[in-house]
């Protein structure tokens, strides 16, 4: 039941920026590392890996479909970022971006009357949600630290915290 080359071409594109999106975590998390704030980069580690989970998503998808999975080059993230806050400022810029690209794939399922292909974004659009909801919450906790030393410490050990649990994306196993 494939899904026709037109939507089969735009799930390919997305597929490469969620790769690209676990680039640039991947990056951020290395710089928040060089930093010397192990927490945030552990934080951003996790992102990487959510980044990936979500590509695979994309990919078991279109082979369920037996549409092609066309692989494309990765773009180079940026690799220095000016303070944790810019970062996560970044982050937060990138995942509204993302939701951008979502919803207009959806959009795109929708005009070209596939329901099935519409009812699995389903899950990317509500991931979005949650996306720039953590998003927004860093800024704000990153910004509210400043400079202050013991704050940032505070934060960076709170970030550590998080923990890796691959979420489950509906309709694929
Ligand atoms: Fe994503
Ligand atoms: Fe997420």
């Amino acid at each position: 039941m494939n899904m026709g080359t037109k939507l089969a071409k735009a799930f390919n594109e997305q597929i490469n920026r969620e790769y690209y999106s676990a680039f640039l975590y991947l990056a951020m998390s290395a710089w928040l590392n060089e930093q010397d704030l192990p927490g945030a980069a552990k934080w951003m580690y996790v992102q990487y890996q959510e980044e990936l989970v979500h590509a695979q998503g994309l990919v078991k998808y279109l082979m369920l479909r037996g549409d092609k999975v066309d692989l494309m080059p990765i773009e180079a993230p940026k690799k220095e970022w000016t303070s944790p806050l810019n970062a996560f400022e970044e982050a937060l810029e990138h995942e509204r971006q993302v939701t951008k690209w979502i919803d207009d794939l959806a959009k795109m399922a929708e005009e070209e009357g596939d329901r099935a292909a519409r009812l699995f974004l389903d899950w990317y659009i509500l991931e979005q949600v949650e996306e720039e909801a953590n998003g927004e919450e860093n800024v704000v906790l990153w910004g509210r630290a400043g400079d202050a030393p013991s704050g940032i410490m505070m934060l960076d050990v709170h970030y550590g915290q998080r923990g890796f649990s691959p979420d489950e994306i509906p309709h694929l196993d």
